[in-house]
């Protein structure tokens, strides 16, 4: 007993766990955590996060691009975010030549950054509550799918008023489930240039190997830089555009992180779904997730072998291959942490508790929430795995997604009477987008995903939902799927840029035979009449269900349980996150400290696998401990881990200190934790953010590009 006590305590000592669940909302802070931040250390307050009518950390913090976060870090816009957010910016500027991939880029003088064509960063100015507007105009006992039409015209009329003579932009997003309502008022820049990167060896260390993993020492960050017009305003790219001066930037502290010490994470968190029934949670783990790992497994062993044979195919394939190897090894820890923690039994108890409880209190429209949601997953399984195939496997081929980006132009053809400017602006517009396409293609890697992929798809997809184009075209090369791809990639005008210019080069509605009847284009038609002929109907309708499901289930959830404080699903919304920086025990008999160091680069090292190569400069620093002020205890940090609930969309997030000063840009969650969208282990989950002072130590030190280092505000 006396021994078991001492095991419990030094548990308690060793990880003093704030539990960080939740992702909460900023306009709330004030009056729901507050309290509970400073009582865990938070030395700001709440208005110090969020304001309207004063500057505040949410000035500092951007959506970068489409799915990232990212903080601005000096009085000129200079923009933190992650490496493998800017992953495809740094490739697009690659070539074999100049291999900003490789070799890192790093702008030394203004002039030097690159523009970085459609990349956008976008700021918050304003958050509120709609809710009550909304539900007030929308007809009582409305259901879906009608309730979401009526809420998207109405949304539309209030973001248009909300926005009425400024240069921002408006959107009405739902909020726990179709619920709630709030309005978010943006400022979108688009001229952003990029900065700095280091090399992958750093940016990227440890690769797909180390991916979702602690202990963790990859240099996850790259560095931007928001232009605007005279008036500091948003402008497209010109010469003429100067550095934005934020409403707020962050200050930058090399003080370090302790055990316990408080953080946040203030940024985009993308998609979670806290709330769902086990019926949604065993369809994840038996239908979806098998699936899906089970076709990117076969897609990543061609594209990976494919990199490894020379250079180019690497540099063409090296953003495409991340983003499919990213999910793929997600899905894969989020499946174990889901079994490990028993979620579905969990979740079939708590529909247990909240059927008594509508059964006791007489609440008759909850009496089959339960039950419904059980016969609509049963028959949403069998589409869920079909749609996947057709989406992972079929479209997992390059050329047959391709093909079906020709679908608009084919039915502008067929339209009666033709619209011929119609069809020649989409002919140009894919014209257009044909070139960046192809700069990134491989007929011959294509090809064998190809081979694969349609056998797969035989294979596991039900007889019936194979399309009977494939079925013909196998048989007229004789069951052979090699001489099958052989024909398709030649005989299809949409298989190289150079047939591609030929047939849309003075391309009108006479010229449509050409397409209509391209091998390519006809197999992706057929792949998607599958979908639309025999799953979207149903799917859409069962899709609307769950939604509608969705909604009550919440309502009634927080209904059930007035006291308890229920965030909302991620939504791609601004976030705060907070918990404190804790290690933590991933397996019985193991534990994990807080915190590594070079030390652990060093011990990775391996030149013969590339994602465990270290840059000759990086190990020369290391020899000499040149660490300058980034260093303690005659070592560099590199990474810390913390409590805090977050998912994909923090990446490039600020991780700040109890003062609201930068300390790390959140990168990744640990594989224990990766369950964490559906079901939160305070003991196990945490997220993992770059220490401040290794990418200082690299801008600084490795790259010796002190004038990024002067323009920010550093505090000790
Ligand atoms: N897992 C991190 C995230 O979800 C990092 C992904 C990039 N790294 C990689 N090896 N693909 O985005
Ligand atoms: N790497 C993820 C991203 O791109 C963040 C990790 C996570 O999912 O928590 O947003």
């Amino acid at each position: 007993m006396k021994k078991y006590l001492l095991i419990v305590l030094f548990v308690i000592i060793s990880f003093p766990v704030i539990s960080g669940e939740g992702m909460w909302l900023p306009i709330f802070l004030k009056q729901l955590n507050e309290a509970d931040m400073q009582s865990k250390g938070m030395k700001v307050s709440a208005d110090a996060i969020y304001s309207v009518n004063n500057s505040s950390m949410k000035d500092a913090v951007v959506l970068f691009g489409g799915g990232c976060t990212g903080e601005i870090i000096s009085e000129q816009g200079l923009l933190l975010t992650n490496h493998h957010c800017g992953f495809s910016q740094i490739q697009s500027h690659s070539s074999v030549e100049k291999d900003y991939l490789k070799n890192g880029f790093w702008a030394y003088s203004a002039e030097e950054e690159l523009a970085c064509p459609g990349l956008t960063a976008t700021f918050i100015i304003r958050i509120e509550d709609v809710t009550q507007k909304m539900l007030a105009l929308l007809p009582a006992g409305i259901m879906e799918p009608e309730r979401d039409l009526k809420i998207k015209e109405l949304a539309a009329a209030m973001e248009k008023a909300a926005v009425e003579g400024t240069h921002y932009t408006a959107s009405i997003r739902p909020f726990y489930n179709g619920n709630q309502f709030y309005l978010f008022v943006m400022e979108t820049f688009k001229d952003v240039r990029m900065v700095g990167a280091p090399p992958s060896s750093i940016g990227k260390f440890g690769g797909d190997t180390d991916n979702w993993m602690w202990p963790r020492h990859t240099g996850d960050f790259a560095l931007f830089r928001i232009y605007a017009g005279a008036d500091n305003k948003p402008a497209e790219y010109s010469k003429e555009n100067k550095p934005f001066k934020p409403r707020h930037s962050f200050p930058v502290s090399v003080k370090g992180v302790q055990p316990g010490d408080f953080t946040m994470v203030y940024g985009f968190p993308g998609r979670t779904t806290q709330y769902i029934p086990s019926a949604a949670v065993s369809t994840t783990l038996e239908v979806a997730n098998p699936a899906r790992i089970k076709i990117r497994t076969e897609r990543l062993r061609i594209i990976d072998a494919a990199m490894r044979s020379g250079d180019k195919l690497r540099i063409q394939y090296a953003a495409k291959q991340a983003t499919i190897a990213n999910a793929w090894k997600k899905w894969q820890g989020e499946s174990k942490g889901l079994k490990r923690m028993n979620t579905i039994a969990t979740k079939k108890s708590e529909e247990e508790a909240f059927q008594k409880w509508a059964a006791d209190a007489g609440k008759a429209e909850y009496a089959n929430l339960i039950s419904d949601y059980e016969t609509t997953y049963a028959q949403y399984r069998p589409l869920l795995k079909t749609n996947d195939y057709i989406n992972e496997a079929a479209f997992g081929v390059e050329l047959i997604r391709y093909a079906r980006a020709y679908n608009k132009l084919a039915m502008l053809c067929e339209a009666n009477p033709v619209d011929e400017k119609a069809v020649k602006d989409e002919a140009a517009r894919i014209l257009a987008g044909a070139k960046g396409f192809f700069r990134d293609f491989d007929e011959g890697t294509d090809k064998q995903l190809f081979v694969s992929m349609m056998q797969m798809y035989m294979n596991d997809v039900d007889a019936s939902m194979h399309p009977a184009y494939l079925k013909e075209q196998l048989a007229k090369n004789k069951n052979n799927w090699i001489a099958f791809a052989n024909t398709l990639y030649a005989k299809s005008m949409l298989s190289d840029s150079i047939k591609v210019r030929t047939l849309l080069s003075g391309f009108t509605s006479s010229k449509s035979k050409k397409l209509l009847k391209d091998p390519a284009f006809i197999l992706a038609k057929s792949f998607a009449a599958i979908y639309l002929d025999k799953i979207e109907t149903d799917f859409v309708k069962l899709n609307t269900k769950i939604n509608t499901l969705n909604r009550i289930y919440m309502a009634a959830q927080m209904e059930m349980k007035p006291a308890h404080m229920f965030y909302p699903d991620a939504n791609s919304t601004l976030r705060v996150a907070y918990g404190n920086v804790s290690g933590y025990e991933p397996a019985d008999g193991v534990t994990y400290d807080h915190f590594t160091t070079i030390e652990g680069i060093m011990e990775k090292e391996d030149a013969s696998i590339e994602e465990f190569e270290v840059p000759q400069r990086l190990k020369e620093l290391y020899k000499t401990k040149d660490y300058g002020v980034y260093g303690v205890n005659g070592t560099l940090p590199v990474a810390f881990v913390a409590s805090n609930h977050t998912t994909g969309g923090n990446s490039g997030s600020p991780v700040l200190n109890a003062n609201g000063e930068l300390i790390g840009t959140n990168f990744d969650r640990v594989w224990e934790g990766t369950m964490s969208d559906i079901d939160f282990d305070p003991e196990r989950c945490r997220n993992i953010s770059l220490d401040i002072r290794y990418t200082l130590f690299v801008i600084d030190k490795y790259a010796g590009c002190s004038r990024l280092i002067q323009e920010m505000k550093i505090v000790n």
